[in-house]
Parts: structure tokens; sequence; C-alpha cells
């Protein structure tokens, strides 16, 4: 297993729309273990496989206990409802953090490191978290779904003053 290295906003893998995993091979499950691997050296909580360089339909998130990470392979919401808005950050923008709004609720399907069928239901934070690593694998970033106002303030600043490296260790950067 490798700690990856992340991906930082303005690398073209962020902005391209990811392939679906085909079979689940060994190099998928290595992929996987090494995604694990960089989403607990970095302290986050989610990570999407393009943030690794890896343009794959392929997240990790950490499990609902917070103990362990599960990987949902080729995933995607087929029900979501309501709204919330809270504060996101991402790994890939270190130092950035703004409210966003999204469903309140999702439902996801998608496919098992081990190859089974998954579906899971999640809310809060959680559904946050998908909802956050799905885009990724769209090539859409956090800041893309700020209002027009805020994301140029902050896409002037990033211009401006550049990534803030040391900002990257925050409790919600996904
Ligand atoms: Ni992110």
């Amino acid at each position: 297993m490798a700690v990856l290295r992340v991906r930082k906003y303005g690398d073209p893998v962020l902005r391209r729309r990811a392939l679906p995993v085909g079979e689940i091979t060994g190099e998928v499950r290595a992929i996987i273990a090494d995604l694990v691997e960089t989403m607990y050296d970095e302290v986050g909580i989610g990570l999407a496989a393009p943030q690794a360089g890896v343009s794959l339909r392929l997240i990790v998130v950490s499990d609902e206990e917070g103990r362990g990470a599960e990987a949902l392979v080729n995933p995607v919401i087929v029900e979501q409802g309501g709204q919330a808005t809270a504060e996101e950050g991402c790994l890939s923008i270190p130092g950035i953090f703004a409210p966003v709004t999204r469903a309140a609720w999702v439902r996801v399907e998608a496919t098992s490191a081990e190859g089974r069928p998954l579906s899971l239901r999640a809310t809060g934070l959680r559904a946050r978290v998908l909802q956050h690593e799905l885009d990724h694998l769209d090539g859409v970033l956090f800041i893309d779904r700020l209002d027009p106002v805020t994301r140029d303030r902050i896409k002037r600043r990033i211009k401006k003053e550049g990534l803030r490296e040391d900002a990257a260790h925050h409790a919600f950067a996904l």
C-alpha cells in the first residue's frame, strides 16, 4: 500500500469525467487500498480516485462509525431529497471552505470492493460526503456549486494567494 499524492485545484484530472471500473481486478483492489491509506493520511473522511490522479469511478468513504473505510465502485445516486446547507472543504482545494447546499439525503447504488451490489441510504454528513465525492467523478468541485459571486471571489483569491498547503488538515476536507 502507498500514500498517493493528492492532486490540487488546477490539475486537469480533477476536471475529467472518470471512466467506469470494469472488472474488479487485483489492480483495482490495490488502488482501493492506496486510496484508503491516502484518505487516512490526509485525515479526510472521503476521497475520490481522480483526486489521486486515477480517472476511474471509484470512491472511498469512512464508514458510519468512523472506524473503517468503505469503497464504492461505480457509485450512482438513484434517489435524493430534501435540502441542507453546510460548510465543505476539499483536500484538492486546501484552505478553502464555504457553505454548500445539497440534497439532505441520498440513496446510492454501487458495487463493493468484493464485487457485490451495494445499496445505501445516507443522511447528514454522510449524504454530503457521498455527493461531494460523486461530483469528483464528473469533474465537479464544491466551489462550482456556490453562488457565482462567492465562487469568483474564491477563484480570485486562489489566483492571487495560491493554495495554502498547511491548511489541508481540516476535519471536513473531502
Ligand atoms: Ni473533494
